[in-house]
């Protein structure tokens, strides 16, 4: 067992094996009261004292099998929060349980949780809350062993005033009013297979919910919930003018396909449902793979079901992630990567090869962006880099997601295909379903599944691979066929001079998807900023300041930008922050902090929208600024 650099629980001396959770969530005081009640199993013997993370908790009382236990609080860290160091008045021998229980409350600042006003609301009349404990943010929530090398199950009684509705990664388990105040409700949840605590998550708000599946349903404010119900499943998408054959062939039940398809290539479904929550637009992440029940942003709502791949993406990690999980942070790739390589399996599965050739084109070069983003020298372009003293949030990059993928993609290539190194893959998930690894364990069992072709795997540069920055040391082939049309039109763009525009028209985009256009505007911001006049002259052509696809906008927004296009200013502020998920939103406030006319008003905007932001992205907003945290 590696050390986790991220936390202060240590994983060698016992190990959680279930929680019971009593939470009682206060919108006055932004604030949860909670019971957590650790079913803990000694690892060695003469076992008396045990380390919980913790992250600005206010810890009223602590026992063990109902005696009271002594408790200290270490010193603060900058990310880790602070070590609850627990005396046990008894001993346990190796393979002996015990229940510690925690009464706590969390602080209005977690964050794991954002709170938000019936203002920040589709409804406006009534609060919301909701969790992302994803990397190393739940023991803000609930202490605990905050280390995804723990798994454990559990169970969840959470009371909330009566107009809200809670749900959680986890089946429910009923709901009847809470006996302690008429007022409210409490809902109960179980999960019955062992987890990281990573992965409980909590929501609570005026949900409704509509089935979209045999085992499925999706849950969003009522405002959301027919548009989110379209976008994941029911009737074909309407027909578009000019579009391709392949969207015919799309099903009525895009979830329930989706979770087939994986079936079929992973391995059968053990979480029981798969329902989908679409979050207010502050969610900081385009989908997080809370088992059971998977967190959305509303920017997915295309209208066209073109961005359902991060469906695909975050199905996919009920098998590698939520089964099959990173021993720590420092292994993220393990996670992202594998989960990148079997969502574009999907894609291969429901709209063809070339699809998945184009889409890995497309990683190879958004690991371009980060490198050059990062400096190729940078050591958190390594695949696995040390988080020792380093934030997990500042790490989050493609980097894990894209040189893990080229890394397995390129894999593949060498080992005789898609067919063979997905039955690889599957024997990876059956042989670590349940369990933690680590990048060691992954490479010896691929070393001793292709034990026939071990020459083979001795080429590889590992080292390189692993443990050097910038990109990898080699670049696996891609079949063009899809990208070429983005290649041509982007490369004329480059090249045309002010005289050359009126070759362009609307023409030029008719029989482009919004895939190959998200494509087209990717590969124009890798190049030397456009001049003005041809971003003009774009919108003349293309009319993009009217596209609503979130993956389009956002790129147009950005290529406009850099060109200092005044009048693409204000849509990109509003962009930046009528949405919050930080793939956009950060990259939309350093192009416009970037734009000197523009810095100050960026501050200033940041500055007048912070209260009103999730407090891992104004977080990182702020550095990526360089705004102080007093400012
Ligand atoms: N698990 C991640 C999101 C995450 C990672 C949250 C690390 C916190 C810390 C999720 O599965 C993810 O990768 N989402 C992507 C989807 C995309 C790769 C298709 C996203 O949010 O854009
Ligand atoms: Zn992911």
């Amino acid at each position: 067992m590696s050390l986790d650099p991220s936390s202060f629980a240590s994983a060698a001396k016992c190990v959680t094996r279930h929680l019971n959770l009593s939470l009682h969530v206060d919108f006055e005081s932004r604030v949860i009261h909670g019971t957590v009640a650790l079913t803990m199993e000694a690892l060695e013997e003469r076992f008396s004292s045990l380390t919980l993370d913790t992250r600005d908790l206010k810890i009223a009382s602590v026992s063990a099998n109902g005696q009271a236990a002594s408790f200290t609080m270490g010193p603060k860290h900058s990310f880790k929060g602070t070590p609850l160091e627990i005396t046990l008045p008894f001993d346990l021998s190796r393979g002996q349980h015990t229940i510690v229980e925690v009464t706590y409350q969390t602080s209005p600042t977690a964050p794991a949780l954002q709170w938000l006003t019936p203002q920040q609301t589709a409804g406006k009349k009534l609060p919301y809350l909701f969790s992302q404990c994803q990397a190393h943010h739940c023991r803000s929530m609930l202490p605990c062993q905050d280390t995804p090398a723990i798994k454990h199950t559990y169970y969840a009684q959470v009371s909330v005033p009566k107009d809200l509705v809670a749900a959680m990664s986890a089946l429910p388990d009923g709901q009847r009013v809470d006996p302690g105040d008429a007022n409210r409700t409490i809902f109960r949840f179980r999960q019955n297979v062992a987890m990281p605590s990573y992965l409980i998550a909590l929501v609570v708000g005026a949900l409704e919910s509509r089935q979209i599946g045999p085992r499925s349903r999706v849950w969003s404010e009522a405002e959301y919930v027919d548009r989110a119900a379209f976008e994941f499943s029911e009737v074909r998408p309407p027909p578009l003018a000019g579009s391709p054959p392949l969207a015919k062939r799309r099903s009525t039940l895009q979830t329930e396909v989706m979770l087939k398809t994986a079936e079929d290539l992973a391995g059968p479904y053990v979480w029981g449902h798969y329902d989908i929550l679409v979050l207010p637009p502050s969610f900081p992440y385009g989908g997080m793979e809370n088992p059971c029940l998977t967190f959305a942003t509303p920017t997915l709502l295309a209208g066209d079901k073109s961005l359902s791949n991060v469906i695909a993406h975050e199905i996919s990690h009920s098998w590698t992630g939520n089964l099959v999980t990173n021993e720590t942070w420092e292994h993220f790739w393990l996670n992202e990567g594998h989960t990148v390589y079997l969502e574009r399996m999907i894609g291969r599965r429901l709209e063809g090869e070339a699809f998945r050739q184009f889409k890995a084109m497309g990683g190879w070069k958004d690991l371009q962006d980060s490198v050059s983003t990062f400096g190729a020298t940078n050591p958190l372009t390594k695949l696995i880099p040390s988080l020792r003293d380093v934030d997990p949030d500042d790490a989050f990059s493609s980097v894990p997601y894209e040189k893990g993928f080229a890394l397995l993609y390129h894999l593949e290539e060498l080992l005789g295909g898609p067919e063979v190194f997905m039955g690889f893959v599957k024997s990876y998930i059956q042989m670590f379903a349940y369990r933690s690894v680590t990048t060691e364990q992954w490479k010896d069992f691929l070393f001793t599944y292709f034990k026939d072709k071990v020459d083979v795997l001795n080429k590889v540069d590992w080292n390189a691979w692993m443990f050097s920055p910038g990109m990898p040391p080699l670049k696996p082939h891609y079949d063009t066929t899809l990208a070429d049309a983005c290649i041509t039109l982007c490369q004329r763009w480059v090249q045309a001079g002010e005289r050359d525009l009126s070759g362009f028209g609307a023409s030029d985009v008719d029989e482009l998807s919004s895939h190959q256009l998200v494509e087209f505007l990717s590969l124009l911001l890798q190049e030397e900023p456009l001049p003005l006049s041809h971003v003009k002259k774009m919108q003349e052509v293309y009319h993009l300041n009217a596209c609503m696809n979130s993956e389009v906008r956002f790129r147009w927004l950005r290529l406009c930008v850099r060109s200092r296009w005044e009048e693409a200013v204000p849509a990109a502020f509003r962009m930046a922050t009528e949405q919050g998920r930080m793939k956009f939103t950060r990259p939309l406030f350093r192009e416009l902090f970037n734009f000197e006319k523009y810095r100050e008003e960026a501050v200033r905007v940041f500055l007048n929208h912070r209260a009103a932001m999730h407090p891992v992205t104004s977080g990182l907003v702020a550095k990526d600024l360089k705004v102080s945290a007093e400012q």
